[in-house]
């Protein structure tokens, strides 16, 4: 108790006691409400979690209720069975999808508004490469070319999954014109903006589809 007393007496302990009882009653960062825009979220991303709703009905869970890690979730995405060098050639394509994500962001963040609009231009958008698979054939385009990548992305990702994937291109192109008025503008908030459709349609297809 003397000890207590002497802690208590000095201005550094009192400051560290006050530091731990705010830790203590501060409310969980994942504590989001309704009114917080999660209303906005695309309903593929709403999809149900067998997880969560084995929790709400109560059935014993081998982890503590609070945590996600290592907790067991019934995998609902559908799997692609796609021949191993289109799964290759497919992980190759989304990792530069993120590293083009990524360098979006840090062109934002320095008001580099024609750099943000350019890579995604080149990288995501309906006319850069990484788009053809999604697209539909066009009616007078020729014989494909044999064994042609993109083809048989065409052929063997399912209708639905090229919806989703045509629609994050698209929103793409989209940022990048909105992207290239905001160099004029310095409206960033409707790039980000404008970059959040493109992402929403990433998080859709990861919420429906897996290759392993
Ligand atoms: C049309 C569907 C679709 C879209 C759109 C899509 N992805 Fe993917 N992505 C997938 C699938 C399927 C996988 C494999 C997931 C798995 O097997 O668990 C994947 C895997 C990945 C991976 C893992 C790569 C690796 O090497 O393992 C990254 C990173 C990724 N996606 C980023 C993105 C980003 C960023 C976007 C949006 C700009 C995006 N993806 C849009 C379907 C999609």
């Amino acid at each position: 108790m003397r000890v207590f007393r002497h802690l208590c007496a000095t201005a550094t302990s009192r400051v560290f006691l006050a530091l731990l009882a705010a830790i203590a009653l501060a409310p969980p960062l994942y504590a989001v409400s309704p009114e917080d825009g999660s209303a906005d979220v695309p309903s593929a991303v709403n999809h149900p979690m067998p997880g969560r709703d084995q929790m709400l009905a109560g059935t014993p869970s081998t982890t503590p209720a609070h945590s996600h890690v290592g907790m067991f979730v019934a995998d609902s995405r559908v799997l692609l069975k796609f021949p191993p060098q289109m799964r290759a050639h497919m992980l190759n394509n989304m990792r530069d999808h993120l590293a083009t994500i990524d360098g979006i962001l840090r062109a934002l963040a320095s008001d580099n508004y024609d750099g943000a609009a350019k890579l995604a231009v080149d990288h995501l958008g309906l006319d850069s490469p990484f788009s053809a698979a999604c697209k539909p054939r066009p009616a007078n385009a020729g014989a494909p070319a044999p064994r042609s990548m993109d083809e048989m992305m065409r052929m063997y990702m399912p209708a639905r999954m090229r919806t989703i994937g045509l629609a994050m291109h698209t929103a793409a192109s989209d940022f990048a014109v909105v992207a290239a008025h905001a160099a004029a503008t310095h409206d960033s908030k409707a790039a980000v903006e404008a970059l959040s459709r493109v992402t929403q349609n990433c998080v859709a297809c990861h919420a429906s589809y897996r290759l392993r």
